[in-house]
């Protein structure tokens, strides 16, 4: 595992969305794996200000989304479909029919997960995964305990979780959506590359459980410590309450 500390959440962003922008002139027909969130908005942010520029072209790109919430349709405002839309796929040159999500809609939930998991590896698999981290240590929705041969499935989401995501249903976490659909552990551990952004003291605890805790179902983000090419972005407050141990391996960019 790679481990960058960038000095603030802007520069972490940036490192993220080059690692993308690399990615994509570096492959014929690059196969992206996305996620959603908060973090990874400027994620989202600088790559449409970088097609903006004639700096990257998505017209041969394929993307495959994380998850998606149970019962939301592609039009539901909260809907991870809908985030993708407005931050990304509605401002640069992919084709639609190129970018997936897990259609939490379906009316057979397992013929979609599996549907999803084989749209996957038609495509020859992901190049490069982004992940970020929910509270629970989770990687996508796989909330715990999720074993680390998890495929494409439907979970119930936790309270935590479900507080976590509530500032983006009107503030009440009654009204998360309690099932999802997520790749599984195992799926995104195929990935051939990870990269996991977390930015801000709000996830220093989970991060340091997950980068040096044990490496079990319990945080589904410590699966990532098992992939050979595995690189962690954080910003200094993310970074806050990691070991010096962990620090010393880390490649620590200053602030001026
Ligand atoms: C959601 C998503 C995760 C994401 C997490 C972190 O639960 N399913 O894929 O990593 O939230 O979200 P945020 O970036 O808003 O902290």
């Amino acid at each position: 595992m790679r481990l960058v500390i960038m000095p603030d959440p802007t520069s972490a962003t940036q490192l993220a969305a080059s690692a993308v922008m690399s990615l994509l002139s570096s492959r014929d027909r690059p196969v992206l794996g996305l996620a959603t969130g908060r973090t990874m908005e400027g994620v989202y942010r600088d790559l449409c200000k970088s097609h903006d520029r004639d700096e990257i072209d998505f017209s041969k790109t394929t993307t495959f989304n994380l998850d998606e919430y149970v019962g939301l349709s592609s039009s539901d405002p909260e809907s991870y479909r809908h985030y993708m839309q407005d931050h990304l796929f509605d401002h640069v040159n992919i084709a639609p029919d190129a970018t997936h999500l897990p259609d939490g809609t379906a009316e057979n939930l397992d013929a979609e997960c599996a549907s999803y998991e084989a749209a996957i590896a038609r495509s020859g698999g992901i190049d490069l995964q982004l992940l970020g981290i929910g509270e629970t240590g989770h990687i996508g929705f796989n909330e715990p305990p999720s074993a680390f041969d998890t495929r494409t499935r439907c979970v119930t989401l936790t309270p935590t979780t479900r507080q976590q995501n509530a500032a983006m249903f009107g503030g009440d976490p009654a009204k998360v959506p309690e099932h999802a659909l997520t790749m599984g552990v195992g799926t995104i551990l195929e990935a051939r590359q990870l990269l996991l952004l977390a930015l801000g003291d709000g996830k220093a605890a989970i991060v340091a459980r997950a980068l040096e805790g044990e490496v079990g179902p319990e945080i589904s983000a410590s699966a990532i410590r098992l992939h050979a090419r595995c690189t962690v972005i954080l910003d200094e407050a993310s970074a806050s309450l990691l070991s010096p141990e962990t620090l010393e391996s880390a490649k620590i960019h200053r602030g001026s």
